[in-house]
């Protein structure tokens, strides 16, 4: 595992994009994982600014996203698919053809995560899976617990959860309380790993995860033992790793 760090959020998008630039660039087909939340959105602006300049090509991307939130249309503004087309796919030259976010309109949960999962086989797996990381260190939405779930599976949300993610909705009532994740083990299949990280908010998260125990309790632990993870982390999000 490399941690890079960075010096602000800004500096961490402009480093996470620039791994994943490269890429795109060595591998103009490739298949891109990707995540939601506030973390890339830096990343997705770069990328975005990239594809403006002439410098990045889209048109032979896959992507396929972490996540989506159960009982959602893809046509809702608080769903996943919605965020993507808003952040990054409507700013550059993908296929649409080509996007891939778990359906969370399908209430046919054994359907839903086979699609997922076929998906990425079909695909020939994730060449570079970007991921953020949640203040109790969840991965997609693989949120602590006993084992280290393998598939793409239905989860409920815990409260902590729920309540980091109302800030996007009118009010926490309105989170759904599940939603479809790629599994522990969909990611660890990803030939190379980005995980971006920023804000005092997720350093004893960063701690946990990169310095500490591998356990299901901390699900992003388990990156510890991927051969090629590079996690980019800002200041303020790597203060409690003090050997850096
Ligand atoms: C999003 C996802 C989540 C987020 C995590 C951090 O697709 O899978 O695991 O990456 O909750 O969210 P932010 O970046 O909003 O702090």
């Amino acid at each position: 595992m490399r941690i890079i760090k960075a010096r602000d959020y800004q500096d961490m998008s402009q480093k996470g994009a620039a791994v994943i630039a490269a890429q795109i660039i060595m591998k103009p087909d490739c298949v891109l994982g990707l995540a939601t939340g506030s973390t890339p959105v830096g990343i997705y602006e770069q990328l975005a600014k990239g594809y403006r300049s002439g410098a990045l090509d889209f048109s032979g991307i896959s992507t396929v996203n972490l996540d989506e939130y159960c009982g959602l249309d893809p046509r809702d503004r608080q769903s996943y698919y919605y965020f993507m087309q808003e952040h990054l796919f409507r700013y550059v030259n993908i296929r649409q053809n080509a996007v891939y976010v778990p359906d969370g309109s399908n209430p046919d949960e054994k359907e839903a995560c086979e699609k997922h999962e076929t998906i990425i086989r079909a695909l020939g797996g994730l060449d570079l899976q970007l991921l953020g990381l949640g203040r109790n260190g969840h991965i997609g939405f693989n949120e602590p617990g006993p084992v280290f779930e393998k598939e793409t599976h239905r989860v409920a949300l815990t409260e902590s959860t729920i309540q980091a993610n109302a800030r996007f909705f009118d009010s926490p009532s309105q989170v759904p309380t599940h939603a479809y994740t790629m599994g522990i083990g969909t990611i660890f299949k990803a030939k190379k790993i980005l995980v971006a990280v920023s804000g005092e908010d997720k350093a004893q998260a960063a701690a946990q995860a990169f310095r500490g125990p591998v356990t299901p309790e901390v699900p992003a632990s388990i990156l510890q033992f991927h051969p090629d993870v590079t996690v980019i982390g800002d200041e303020a999000a790597l203060s409690g790793i003090s050997d850096l």
